[in-house]
């Protein structure tokens, strides 16, 4: 298993660049079920859960071709529908090949997702969304299989005790466009990467209205064609990069940003007085001075998205005073804030809320990550604490960034990989 051995205290200066959208690619990629022809994706990153999507899809009869940052991808068998556990315990996203596979081919079993370090990943929304459709949905041996001749369109409800789910509007998003028939999903997430999943959708001819908004009206049509698309800047990646350049009171270009996707977490920056400015297609990020504490509560978008709290987080620690972080989305998602003790953290713990008094430093220590966003958190931690900080199972961070190690390093960070 590979580890990060980072020495702290470099202040980060440079450019970088921004990879496509994980979050937006993965149902991307699932949708290419749905269609008759071939599909190109651009902008592609290379990451374990690319990968692991693009496995499942293979066992799915889809061909996936990676070539650069683009990917090819044709079904060329519809015999198997079948999303097995072994790919689905790796990556959670696997569920959004639920939809497509019912729309497309009237049948799919997919593994049930099970738990997850940042807490309980219920899918409800999903399937009662679906039941709705007219789908017949059983749970056999850990399977979900579900089945229906063909989907029809209904009225559909996403919000749940934690807000909207995200995968979950994009799984009736992805079947409702070979439904028969008008579906119209209330409560939709608004995430700007189901606006671009319902962009590369539309391109292949499929009819979705308002993806972005809470209200999304699909109107089926009978078939789609291949289509070509490139994905969105991911916005947690410049929002984690965002972060590196404040915490080592750096100055950093960080493109291409869309800055329109980021006003929250652009708003709670420049409230600890980091300077976040526009330039070209991204933004100059620098902080010369010590942090202001911050109060944040993550939220559905436009709010403060939970996949930058822990990177938030790392930030207060070195606050000139008190911050308090509340999560509202993932209430159990602070594994790193045990963590972020170990270097000397001042950070208590309240329920689904952390209450963080900033320290002068922090001091380098061996830390454990343990899901994607938490890892995040702790090599920022590592590249602003005094000494060395060394990250262990850094095959999480892999999930969501590429090559991060290298990209801090050409920023003048010291930081490298070992491997066991
Ligand atoms: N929820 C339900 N019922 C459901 C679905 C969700 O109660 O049927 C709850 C969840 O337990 C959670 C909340 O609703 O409390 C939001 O979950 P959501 O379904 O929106 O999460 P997701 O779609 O499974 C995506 C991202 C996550 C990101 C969340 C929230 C992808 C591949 N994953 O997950 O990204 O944290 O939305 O924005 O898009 C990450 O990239 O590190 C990551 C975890």
């Amino acid at each position: 298993m590979d580890k990060f051995v980072i020495h702290g205290g470099r202040r980060l200066s440079g450019a970088v660049k921004v990879n496509g959208s994980k979050n937006a690619c993965l149902p991307i990629m699932a949708a290419a079920i749905l269609s008759e022809g071939a599909c190109s994706l651009h902008g592609v990153p290379h990451l374990a859960d690319i990968d692991t999507m693009s496995f499942m899809l293979g066992e799915l009869g889809v061909s996936v071709n990676l070539q650069g940052d683009s990917l090819g991808l044709l079904v060329e068998d519809e015999g198997c529908s079948h999303a097995r556990y072994d790919l689905v315990r790796k990556m959670r996203a696997s569920i959004c090949v639920l939809g497509p596979l019912l729309a497309k081919r009237g049948c799919a079993r997919v593994a049930m997702p099970g738990g997850c370090a940042i807490g309980p990943r219920p899918i409800d929304l999903h399937l009662r969304g679906l039941k709705a459709m007219g789908a017949e949905i059983e749970l056999h041996g850990g399977d979900i299989i579900a089945s229906s001749k063909r989907l029809r369109g209904a009225e559909v409800f996403m919000g749940g005790p934690f807000g909207s789910t995200v995968l979950g509007t994009a799984n009736i998003m992805m079947a409702a466009t070979l439904a028969v028939g008008t579906t119209v999903i209330e409560c939709a997430a608004c995430e700007p990467e189901l606006s671009d999943l319902a962009a590369f959708l539309n391109a292949m001819g499929a009819r979705v209205h308002g993806a972005g908004t809470p209200h999304v009206v699909i109107e089926g049509v009978e078939a789609l064609r291949g289509c070509e698309h490139t994905v969105i800047p991911d916005r947690i990646e410049a929002g984690t990069f965002m972060c590196a350049a404040a915490i080592t009171n750096g100055q950093v270009h960080i493109s291409p940003v869309r800055l329109d996707h980021m006003m929250a977490v652009v708003d709670r920056l420049r409230a600890m007085d980091v300077i976040v400015e526009k330039a070209g297609d991204g933004v100059e990020v620098s902080c010369a001075r010590r942090l202001a504490p911050v109060d944040a509560t993550t939220q559905p978008y436009p709010g403060f998205p939970t996949d930058l709290q822990a990177q938030l987080m790392a930030l207060v620690c070195l606050a000139d005073g008190n911050s308090v972080i509340t999560e509202k989305i993932f209430p159990d998602r602070f594994m790193h804030v045990a963590e972020l003790a170990r270097m000397g953290a001042q950070i208590h713990k309240e329920g689904p809320t952390v209450i963080v008094t900033g320290c002068k430093k922090l001091a380098g220590a061996p830390v454990m990550a343990s899901d994607l966003r938490a890892s995040a958190a702790l090599v920022l931690a590592g590249l602003a604490a005094d000494g060395e900080t060394v990250v262990n199972r850094v095959y999480h961070i892999d999930r969501g960034y590429e090559r991060i190690e290298r990209r801090f390093a050409a920023l003048g960070a010291d930081v490298s990989r070992i491997s066991d």
